[in-house]
């Protein structure tokens, strides 16, 4: 049966298959090796150690490999957090019997919802053009990536279908925001949160694990994002103008907005925006998107923290989160 992190309780017996997101060989103070794990599954992620690893076993198996496990759910007195400690693992060779959907961690959120939901959104769209340029991006392989791809390896929205989900978030958080502000171009608006992290798709690789592709190492989703943007405006450039329905002006001032926006989204330089937000839609985009990551990762804390009330250090944001609700 399916191990269920947040469901697990002290003593519990495991005996499942799990993907190692993580994986240090340390030595006690003996000199004996042991393994600190970080298993991973549909339902989250969670630390093991497998103590008195020998060599083989610590060479047997690396991050990003499918292994299998038996051991027990303890209490650890260091980190105050239930583990598991590992009584034998192994590496998975033959995984063709493995649906990679039960090992891989996936949005809370069902898959069908969220898609109507970007669907209503693209649909209220009213500038032609930037329909346009949304339909011209999203080929049949791009969408297809765009709703598997996960918002980040380690930050927020760290799984499956995450991007999507993050995506229409900043949708509807921006689209509120704009409400209070008649002055903004709610399309470009929408648009720009659609497409703000599209250089996802790109950036991570996520068949057993979800990790950095070469380019999205080298690139960033930033630059990437801008050039899918950039390489969709040239494609449509060439289409005749009487079908663009709209000023040829609006449309090279729509680009550019449009690019920095892409461009800008993380808001300064030090978070990896080459260039600081200079347009309200520009900034409302970089504040709907903080608002939801931060958001999501309290969330994801909260969900798996099994009645703990402090995360553990959470270094994206540089502090311990209080993770104690208080109910309505
Ligand atoms: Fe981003
Ligand atoms: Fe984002």
């Amino acid at each position: 049966m399916k191990t269920v992190f947040p469901q697990l309780e002290e003593n519990q017996s495991i005996d499942d298959i799990f993907i190692c997101a993580g994986k240090t060989v340390r030595e006690d103070k003996n000199g004996n090796k042991f393994l600190l794990l970080r298993l991973m599954n549909s339902s989250g992620t969670i630390s093991a150690v497998k103590w008195r690893a020998d060599e083989a076993l610590a060479e047997a198996f690396d991050q990003g490999q499918i292994v299998a496990a038996t051991g027990t759910v303890k209490m650890s007195s260091y980190r105050k957090a239930l583990e598991i400690d590992i009584n034998n693992i192994y590496p998975v060779t033959d995984t063709s019997e493995i649906d990679l959907g039960d090992l891989l961690p996936s949005s809370p959120r069902d898959l069908d919802e969220m898609e109507s939901e970007l669907a209503e959104i693209r649909a209220g769209i009213s500038n032609t053009y930037l329909a346009m340029l949304l339909d011209e991006i999203f080929t049949a392989s791009m969408y297809r990536d765009y709703c598997e791809a996960p918002a980040a390896k380690g930050f927020h929205h760290n799984y499956i279908h995450g991007l999507l989900e993050h995506s229409v978030s900043v949708c509807r958080v921006a689209s509120a925001i704009a409400d209070q502000y008649p002055d903004v171009n709610r399309d470009l608006l929408v648009t720009g949160a659609i497409l703000h992290d599209i250089g996802k798709t790109v950036e991570f690789d996520y068949a057993t694990s979800i990790d950095y592709s070469d380019s999205g190492r080298l690139l960033g989703h930033i630059v990437i994002g801008e050039k899918i943007v950039a390489d969709a405006i040239a494609r449509l450039d060439r289409i005749p103008e009487e079908v663009r329905e709209d000023s040829c002006e609006n449309i090279q001032e729509i680009n550019l907005q449009l690019r920095h926006m892409i461009l800008s989204h993380h808001g300064e330089k030090e978070y990896g925006s080459p260039i600081r937000p200079k347009t309200p839609e520009a900034f409302i985009l970089n504040h709907a998107d903080d608002i939801d990551a931060k958001a999501n990762v309290f969330q994801k804390k909260r969900a798996e923290s099994t009645g703990r009330q402090w995360s553990d250090f959470n270094r994206p944001l540089d502090r311990f989160l209080y993770l104690k609700k208080v109910e309505d």
